[in-house]
């Protein structure tokens, strides 16, 4: 069967998911049918500007030709040799983002919560290989690294670890950004500290510089392995290449994923020699890590954001998305503040405001502009790397009408143009 972008092969009716999916998402969900750089269509076919890009995959929208092309040039030559063989296409790209990040070694894998796994792991066999007695790990109030067992039990959030307890033992968790509390509670009994940069899914809250120095000089006082999670904050969407890097900072390990691959999924552990000397053949693997077509992908996407003029073009349209978002907290007495890194922004409602985040990206939605939530009472607006001022411009004109609509609704009054479907 022939197919072309317009005519979907499947045609179900969104609410059909509800019968067949596992319900770990509320269902149904809006079906997106086709997407084109900043902009989505629905089934219907009506147009909505894409401001989650796939949660900050989709550094460079939807559909980029090159990328196509990388994939599928790569998928007619060679789509997968497991971790027993080597690839020109693995091969390179580890070359590549070594020597774009400045660090010595990389794990792949193919998500996320596979990197911090393997990073929190890797954290564990170095202390055992040192002969540190502490195998403890601190993380943040706040923080999301993951749904897989260690990366849950490191997130901080109840509602995402609780059910699934017995977690893995001797994580404790500190304030975020509270240099005074480290004293408490970063000591010999811990092996490894993880942390975001940029806290995403909290609502794009950023680490203050002094907390993130004092977590580099503490870890390295005791011999405890620093974990940067970047997995939303690296390739590009902080307006660096590696938010690290607007602190000066290097850690043992740092994950990367979500936009490595633009859209194909693969993660990697970027380690230094020495974080790399206590690993060895078997301890850990992944059959599908950087497989040849997602290291095609993720060849693609590092090109182009270590093109200065790329970085350069984020850090701008990251102020003017700042600026739009801060002349919106000023105008609504809804939204308590704006806040972000680059192109990871966030509004967060006050709590007086009549109306919820799910409230507001519904009501977004219905005025065709797609946002995510972040943490309790916040709204993400995460672009594509490669945004223009008119779509930014858009973006904070959709969401200023939308808070509007909410303002003056009725509780519980649904926007004229509503899909249904429950917004995450
Ligand atoms: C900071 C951070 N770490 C880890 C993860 C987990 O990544 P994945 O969903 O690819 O497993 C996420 C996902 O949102 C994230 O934002």
């Amino acid at each position: 069967m022939t197919t072309s972008p317009d005519t979907p092969a499947v045609a179900t009716p969104a609410r059909d998911e509800s019968a067949l999916l596992a319900p770990t998402y509320p269902l149904p969900r809006l079906e997106i049918a086709r997407g084109q750089g900043a902009r989505v269509w629905d089934t219907s076919g009506r147009a909505y500007l894409d401001m989650v890009s796939g949660i900050a995959v989709n550094a460079f929208g939807h559909a980029p030709a090159g990328l196509a092309a990388a994939v599928a040039d790569q998928m007619s030559r060679l789509g997968q040799s497991s971790n027993l063989f080597s690839h020109a296409p693995g091969t390179a790209l580890a070359r590549e983002l070594l020597e774009a990040t400045d660090y010595d070694r990389v794990f792949f894998c193919n998500s996320g919560t596979e990197g911090i796994e393997a990073a929190l792991k890797f954290a564990r066999a170095r202390a055992r290989s040192r002969g540190a007695s502490g195998r403890g790990v601190l993380a943040f109030e706040g923080g999301f690294h993951g749904r897989t067992a260690f990366a849950v039990s490191a997130t901080h959030n109840p509602h995402y670890r609780e059910p699934f307890g017995p977690l893995v033992p001797g994580v404790r968790f500190a304030p975020f950004n509270d240099v005074s509390a480290l004293d408490r509670l970063l000591d010999g009994g811990v092996c490894a500290v993880i942390v975001e940069p940029v806290q995403g899914e909290n609502g794009a809250v950023p680490a203050q510089r002094d907390f993130l120095l004092a977590l580099r000089a503490r870890t390295a006082a005791i011999g405890a392995a620093l974990v940067l999670d970047e997995v939303q904050t690296g390739m590009g969407r902080t307006g660096r290449l590696l938010a690290q890097e607007h602190f000066g900072l290097r850690a043992d390990y740092t994950v990367i994923s979500k936009a490595l691959g633009g859209g194909l999924p693969i993660g990697a552990v970027l380690m230094t020699e020495e974080a790399a000397s206590h690993l060895a053949p078997g301890m850990h693997g992944c059959t599908f890590g950087g497989n040849p077509v997602s290291a095609a992908a993720a060849r693609w996407v590092l090109a182009q954001v270590r093109e200065p003029a790329l970085l350069e073009r984020v850090r701008r349209a990251g102020r003017r998305l700042g600026d739009g978002l801060a002349a919106i907290a000023e105008k609504h007495a809804s939204v308590r503040e704006a806040r972000g890194l680059g192109l990871l922004r966030a509004i967060e409602l006050a709590a007086e405001a009549p109306f919820d985040a799910p409230a507001l990206v519904a009501a977004a939605r219905a005025h065709g502009l797609l946002l995510v939530r972040g943490g309790e009472r916040a709204v993400r607006v995460l672009p594509p790397l490669d945004v223009t001022d008119d779509e930014l411009d858009e973006a904070v004109a959709k969401l200023d009408t939308a808070l509007s609509f909410l303002g003056h609704a009725d509780p519980g009054a649904v926007a004229p143009a509503d899909q249904g479907g429950a917004p995450r």
